[in-house]
């Protein structure tokens, strides 16, 4: 059986041990899950600043990608090294591996986690995919992503080039997260992940600049600014992976421009657009599978599920996408079929229909955002829009 056939729930499934009082009043249902709650108080307190959705937290989620997608089949069957996937060999090979050009930015956290990975004994992969899992959890709208514990170490540094470019095409991107068995739809949800970025190194004139106007929420803004229309480069652009931004303070890579864009990929983007909680549901699962990646089934079922480890949210559901009040903007609908100028159909199925709803709005019943010419008679109409595109 391979990974990519394996549901999220059954590898949720995986572990059998008894339950495991771990002090302080906490429970794990195996005891080999306890070291986890000892990892997550340090991280929490001495890397991610108390749990803020901060700098850190952004970083550890980025690396648990490109730790995981360093695996390929199609460079085993030609007979090379395809790399161990979400394995921590960005951390265990990190004098080889931060000298790729696509881990850029990685090294304080890889060298963080690596020191909390040693104080604690245990593994590199496991500390990568737990420390990405409490990151999200750190953030308002984060989903509980699934934590398995007990990968081995890696033997060997992923080969270079497996990290998707931010100007590769969509079809190279689809191809590279397909040899490493994730769908295209499963990008689209991983996606969700760059709703709490922002981009230092694209464009170092403008470190920190964000890919959304809320960067510290995990919220579906990301998904539906990405659809407005490009229209100026903020800092020194153009560079190479940035497409025009829609405004000032915004930064786009051209991948979420493309896949937001690309008739096989626009559709399930927009999906996203007012449902947060396909959002959590989706990237959260697809999440599981990622961090799972380059592991054989009789690895897999050695796990242990120490899910229960990561923290419940006590933060505050992030409210509906909006575009930022008093923009002109243009929304571009490439879902086939979707919602593009109101004469959508079925093709576009679910995202098609929420864009259709925005869009219909925009342009049938409010020209003066179109234009962005009266900003206040924009904020009149907040509450027509409430109710009509369900802000
Ligand atoms: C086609 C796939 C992807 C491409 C081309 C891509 C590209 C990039 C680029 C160029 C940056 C800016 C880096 C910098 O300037 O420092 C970035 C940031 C980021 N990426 Fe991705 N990415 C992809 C997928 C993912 C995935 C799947 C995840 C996680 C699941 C992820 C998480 C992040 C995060 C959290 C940041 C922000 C880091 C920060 O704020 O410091 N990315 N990505």
């Amino acid at each position: 059986m391979k990974v990519s056939t394996l549901s999220a729930v059954s590898l949720v499934a995986i572990s059998t041990v008894a339950a495991a009082n771990c002090g302080k009043g906490r429970t794990a249902a195996s005891g080999t899950c306890c070291v986890w709650y000892n990892v997550l108080d340090d991280i929490q307190a001495n890397l991610f600043e108390g749990g803020i959705c901060g700098e850190d937290a952004h970083d550890a989620l980025r690396l648990s990608f490109h730790d995981a997608i360093g695996y390929s089949p199609a460079l085993t069957r030609q007979g090379k090294f395809g790399g161990g996937g979400a394995d921590g060999s960005l951390i265990a090979f990190a004098s080889t591996e931060l000298t790729y050009a696509s881990n850029e930015g990685l090294d304080d956290i890889v060298h963080d986690e690596k020191r909390f990975a040693d104080k604690w004994g245990v593994s590199y992969g496991d500390i990568v995919q737990f420390a990405a899992a409490v990151s999200v959890r750190n953030c308002a709208g984060g989903p509980r992503i699934p934590f398995l514990a007990g990968r081995p170490n890696a033997t060997r540094a992923a080969p270079d080039g497996l990290v998707p470019h931010a100007a590769d095409s969509v079809g190279k991107m689809l191809g590279r997260v397909g040899d490493a068995g994730l769908s295209g739809e499963e990008l689209v949800d991983l996606m969700a992940a760059h709703s709490i970025g922002v981009q230092e190194h694209v464009d170092p004139t403008i470190e920190g600049m964000p890919f959304d106007s809320t960067p510290e929420i995990f919220d579906t803004n990301f998904y539906l600014e990405t659809l407005l229309r490009g229209t100026l480069w903020p800092g020194s652009g153009p560079h190479p992976g940035q497409a025009e931004s829609p405004f000032r303070g915004q930064f786009r890579l051209q991948s979420d421009a493309a896949l937001a864009r690309d008739p096989r990929t626009a559709c399930h983007w927009q999906s996203f657009v007012h449902d947060q909680p396909r959002m959590q549901t989706r990237f959260a699962a697809a999440m599981a599978k990622m961090a799972l990646l380059g592991h054989a089934p009789a690895a897999l079922r050695a796990l242990h599920d120490c899910s229960e480890v990561i923290p419940a949210s006590t933060l505050p559901a992030p409210r509906a996408a909006r575009i930022p009040a008093g923009r002109g903007v243009v929304l571009e609908d490439k879902c086939p079929g979707g919602g593009g100028g109101g004469n959508g159909g079925g093709k576009g199925g679910k995202g098609g229909q929420f864009l259709k709803g925005l869009w219909d709005f925009m342009y049938g019943f409010c020209p003066l955002i179109r234009s962005g010419a009266d900003e206040s008679a924009y904020q009149r109409r907040q509450a027509v829009k409430a109710s009509y595109i369900k802000l």
